[in-house]
């Protein structure tokens, strides 16, 4: 199935269908505006994951990673429920670390919600570790966030 997704940068015209898988995927999703900042600065690599069906592309996921110095932070990654488990995730995952590493960052960071063991296991698939835990860090459950690391 991997054959039939392909990945390109996000545009400004994408962000109803983001906002829209966002507010399906998150617990505290962020709005259209918060998504258009993102997208117009120059230190963010933001990606949209499209699916081909029945000759027809479809918009399936997307990711938004900041570049901070030599650091890449993964902010937001989804996938739409229907495109699970087919390897798209870890598809945005590996793009935004080759457009991250040919931004000059050599190192990547996320955090994610300690109860997000599907999340977890496909950032460890894709080479990152577990490197520790920021207490109560999600403001809505008070939640911890993991934290995970990998070299580029
Ligand atoms: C987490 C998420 C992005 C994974 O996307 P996906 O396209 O389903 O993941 P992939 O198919 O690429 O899976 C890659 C690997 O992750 C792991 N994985 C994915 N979903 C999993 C699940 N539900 N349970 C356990 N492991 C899982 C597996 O190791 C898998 O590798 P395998 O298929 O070779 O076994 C998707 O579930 C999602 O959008 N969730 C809601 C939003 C979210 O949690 N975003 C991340 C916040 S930091």
């Amino acid at each position: 199935m991997n054959g039939r997704f392909s990945v390109r940068p996000l545009k400004p015209g994408d962000l109803d269908w983001v906002v829209e898988l966002e507010q399906a995927a998150m617990k505290s999703p962020w709005n259209k505006a918060l998504f258009a900042s993102e997208l117009e600065r120059e230190d963010s690599v933001c990606l949209a994951g499209l699916a081909r069906e029945r000759g027809k592309e479809e918009p399936a996921a997307f990711a938004f990673s900041r570049i901070l110095m030599n650091e890449m932070h993964l902010l937001r990654l989804a996938v739409a429920p229907r495109f699970r488990g087919r390897g798209l995730g870890r598809l945005l995952t590996r793009k935004s670390l080759a457009k991250a590493a040919a931004k000059g960052a050599d190192t990547a960071w996320l955090e994610v919600r300690e109860s997000n063991t599907a999340a977890q296991a496909m950032y460890r698939a894709e080479g990152f570790d577990r490197v520790g835990t920021r207490r109560s860090y999600y403001h809505d459950t008070r939640e911890d966030a993991v934290i995970m690391f990998r070299r580029i």
